[in-house]
């Protein structure tokens, strides 16, 4: 049995039917660990290691019944809540949502107080703070569709000079959230550029506008470099954001050999960073994010696919920890 813990937001506001947090933690349970839960806010250092305060949670088992996920309500039970070295934990789980603000970035801190010989820390801290969301991906040139980052509104005016359309992202966003569609000759163009930067002040992501999103934004799970699921997001009515959390729609999907080449050439950098559970976003064989803090899709990948990729996550963990005690 091993000990595992996960940094989450607020128990009370996550989804046990979407979020991915509570599907590895089920799988957790259900393989035979003990699940502990805590927040970025409850950790601290002392004598130079990592605390935190954990409460150990028993949660219900989520069913498939004709097609959906369902659970019997409560869905969780917390038991005893300790103040403990986080190194008494085989594995911690970093699963807060961005934005990746102060808060966030102290959390990362903190656990680098976290001896990686005695707990594997999933994902690790230093990777987190080396891999920006929508900026990590701008590595690897032959999987990006073209792409800037600037707050200079000139330096944007040029890009799009040659473009029709792009997309506009804020650097620090999730969810579809402040993602704008822009047109060269939109009128409200410098109105846009002016208050996604803040006046200059920050910079944002601007992208060739890929029509293939139509078709979808592919989510693609990868443990240890290696995809392990994927699924495809459609959006829906008149809406451009294929985000389930803007409405989008699932669908089954493959991974297509385009896609095994993306992820081919992410592998090594994944690995090195310790970015050992990520989702990446592939629309129209382009990668176009890496998300490392709090990808989800899990939920909705076991239902279309009938697998059970949290078990998969944790028996991962498991080898992790046999290697080490061998
Ligand atoms: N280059 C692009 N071309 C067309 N649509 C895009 C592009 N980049 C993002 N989108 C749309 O915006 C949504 C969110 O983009 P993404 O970069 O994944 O940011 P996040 O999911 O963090 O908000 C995508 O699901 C897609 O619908
Ligand atoms: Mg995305």
């Amino acid at each position: 049995m091993l000990k595992l813990a996960f940094i989450i937001d607020p128990i009370a506001k996550l989804d046990p039917l979407h979020d991915t947090s509570v599907a590895l933690m089920e799988a957790a349970q259900s393989l035979g660990h003990q699940v502990w839960i805590t927040q970025a806010n409850l950790l601290s250092v002392v004598d130079s290691k990592a605390w935190a305060t954990l409460e150990h949670v028993q949660l219900q088992k989520v069913v498939l019944v004709e097609g959906h996920w369902e659970v019997n309500l409560p869905w969780y039970q917390l038991g005893d809540r300790i103040f403990a070295e986080l190194e008494t934990m085989d594995a911690i789980f970093v699963r807060t949502d961005p934005p990746v603000d102060a808060l966030y970035l102290y959390a990362t801190y903190i656990l680098d107080y976290v001896d990686k010989a005695k707990t594997l820390v999933v994902n690790d801290p230093q990777g987190l703070r080396a891999a920006n969301e929508k900026m990590y991906a701008l590595q690897f040139l032959t999987s990006i569709p073209e792409t800037i980052v600037s707050a200079d509104k000139e330096i944007i005016r040029e890009f799009m000079r040659s473009k029709g359309a792009a997309i506009l992202k804020p650097l620090g966003n999730k969810a579809g959230e402040g993602i704008l569609y822009l047109e060269q000759r939109d009128r409200n163009f410098n109105s846009i550029v002016e208050l996604s930067t803040l006046q200059g002040k920050i910079p944002v992501m601007v992208q060739t506008f890929l029509p293939a999103a139509k078709q979808g934004d592919k989510r693609i799970i990868l443990l240890d470099g290696v995809p392990i699921g994927a699924l495809n997001r459609l959006s829906s009515g008149n809406e451009f954001r294929n985000n389930m959390a803007a409405g989008g729609t699932v669908a089954k999907t493959e991974i297509t050999p385009r896609e095994q080449e993306i992820c081919a050439e992410l592998a090594p950098k994944l690995q090195a960073d310790g970015l050992y559970f990520v989702g990446i976003d592939v629309i129209g064989g382009y990668l176009t994010e890496v998300n490392v803090t709090s990808p989800t899709g899990i939920r909705e990948i076991d239902r279309l696919d009938a697998t059970h990729l949290g078990e998969q996550v944790i028996k991962w963990v498991e080898q992790q920890k046999l290697g080490k005690i061998t």
